[in-house]
């Protein structure tokens, strides 16, 4: 793991491979070991970055309030350290979220947009109550509460107990303060739906067919605003579709990769599939 100074904190990402860069931008309440299995699968043929958010995973916190456009800020600033213009932004849930707070104020930084199991709109009331229920949960019970809570929601019943156990490891590593912190940046979070008709980067939205959090119906409603956008169900998987099923989750982004597929010979270029 290699750490560098942003924005008065110190960082922590992973960077491996060389070529066209990734930047993978990790769930709540996890942090960037959520995608080993996608810099082991993508570092051969790209620059994979994978950071860890500030306040979770070995990142530090920093002082004041979280917000996803500071995560954002963080992550450009993280790409003019590592003298990366252009980046295909990957985020999953949260860093979905981070991913459309990237595209509102750093848009050229983005070649291309993955939107994995996210949705575009913001929390409804009842959402930013529990959201900080669960932030005084968080302070006052520590990460292990907020894994129970969560791991039902984040894999689907059929996951396997060895990837529970790797997802509540990782939730448990986190600091209760950066957990709170992310549920009440989240909370805050704009709609960004009215952003979506303007997407003009190749944009692909994944999500898995059993995501209890950010059902299907919410990928599809972003594929229908995004323009030229595809999407595409992984059979079986929940919430983190790519924990739980990497090898359809690689295959999907590694033909959304793929510049014939991306620009519509042999069948890409827009729709459904
Ligand atoms: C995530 O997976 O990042 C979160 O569950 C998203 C959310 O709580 O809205």
């Amino acid at each position: 793991m290699k750490t560098a100074t942003i924005n008065g904190i110190e960082l922590a990402y992973r960077d491996q491979g060389v070529g066209e860069a990734i930047l993978f931008i990790h769930a709540f309440p996890l942090h960037g070991a959520m995608w080993d299995g996608q810099v082991a699968a993508f570092s051969p043929h790209h620059r994979v970055i994978a950071p860890d958010l500030r306040g979770l995973g070995a990142s530090e916190a920093g002082g004041g309030a979280g917000s996803l456009d500071q995560h954002a800020d963080d992550l450009a600033a993280l790409l003019d350290h590592l003298a990366i213009e252009h980046a295909t932004v990957a985020g999953l849930s949260m860093g979905g979220y981070i991913s459309l707070a990237l595209w509102r104020r750093h848009r050229q930084r983005i070649a291309a947009l993955i939107l994995a199991d996210t949705r575009a709109g913001a929390d409804s009331v009842e959402g930013k109550q529990g959201r900080e229920q669960n932030a005084k949960l968080a302070e006052t019970q520590g990460p292990g509460a907020i894994a129970d809570l969560m791991l039902p929601k984040l894999l689907s019943p059929n996951a396997p107990a060895a990837l529970r156990d790797q997802v509540r490891a990782m939730i448990e590593s986190n600091d209760r303060a950066g957990i709170a912190s992310a549920l009440r940046a989240m909370a805050a979070r704009p709609d960004s739906t009215p952003l979506l008709a303007a997407i003009d980067v190749p944009t692909l939205v994944l999500v898995g067919a059993e995501d209890a959090l950010t059902p299907p119906s919410e990928a599809e409603a972003m594929f229908n605003a995004i323009p030229g956008c595809r999407l595409a169900e992984i059979p079986g998987a929940g919430h983190l579709s790519n924990l739980e099923s990497p090898a359809a989750f690689n295959a999907q982004v590694l033909e959304f990769l793929t510049p014939r597929q991306m620009f519509g010979i042999g069948g890409g270029g827009g729709g459904k599939w």
